[in-house]
């Protein structure tokens, strides 16, 4: 079986004043999902936006919208990001004591529903809710910022992540990476196991997104290990 691998562009980095074309164009391109990075100014130092961006991307593309909340206590707002219409949520171990029963809510929503990791954080925290997960996102820098420098130490911890799962049962938990992810990392991390990859600045900040996002597919494909 072929295993998933979807791109995912960021719009973090994108051009908020007309945000709707934007989303459209890379859609165009062929994006898989649409992340969207949700700060609060306190679990990172930025602050972004909030549900009702995700309501009204809503009504300008089908494509699923993928939530990163980077937000101390997320699951008081999970209940607006599933009602705002997100695909999929994830939300950060470090940020909650109640990781198992946020993951419950989202899921009991048909909302695919994910935990992120900052770099430093040691992967035995989902030792226990393996069964509760849909998707892990790795992050490859330190949350809070589009453009940030790719860390490397997070591709043995991807590549740990996805033998920890496959040898599990949980070949169909999904990793997702998140950081400083362009056509080489990219590359890198699909070797590494990785299935879907978030990318802000490699290409929003481009002005050709069609050939940065095909020459992303290419380097994914190309390096996918498992068939
Ligand atoms: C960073 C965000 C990322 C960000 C990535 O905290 O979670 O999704 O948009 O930006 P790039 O791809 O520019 O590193
Ligand atoms: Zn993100």
């Amino acid at each position: 079986m072929e295993s998933l691998r979807l791109i995912a562009p960021s719009i973090l980095s994108a051009n908020f004043a007309k945000l709707g074309d934007e989303v459209t164009e890379v859609v165009g391109y062929g994006a898989d999902w649409i992340h969207v990075d949700v700060m609060d100014g306190q679990f990172v130092p930025n602050i972004t936006m909030g549900p009702i961006v995700v309501e009204w991307l809503k009504t300008v593309t089908p494509t699923p919208l993928d939530v990163h909340l980077m937000i101390v206590a997320p699951e008081a707002y999970i209940p607006d990001f599933i009602k705002a219409g997100a695909s999929s949520i994830s939300f950060h171990a470090e940020a909650t004591p109640h990781i198992h029963r946020t993951l419950q809510v989202i899921r009991e929503a048909n909302v695919r529903a994910g935990v992120a990791l900052n770099p430093s954080t040691p992967l035995n925290v989902l030792e226990y809710i393996l069964d509760d997960l849909d998707f892990v996102l790795i992050m490859t820098v330190n949350p809070g910022f589009g453009g940030q420098k790719f860390i490397p130490a997070t591709v043995p911890k991807v590549q740990k992540l996805r033998e920890w799962l496959d040898a599990t049962g949980h070949a169909e938990v999904l990793i997702e990476v998140d950081g400083g992810i362009n056509v080489t990392t990219a590359g890198v991390m699909s070797e590494a196991g990785a299935n879907a990859f978030v990318a802000g600045s490699a290409i929003f900040g481009v002005h050709n997104r069609q050939i940065i996002i095909k020459q992303m597919r290419q380097a994914i494909d190309t390096a996918a290990p498992r068939l």
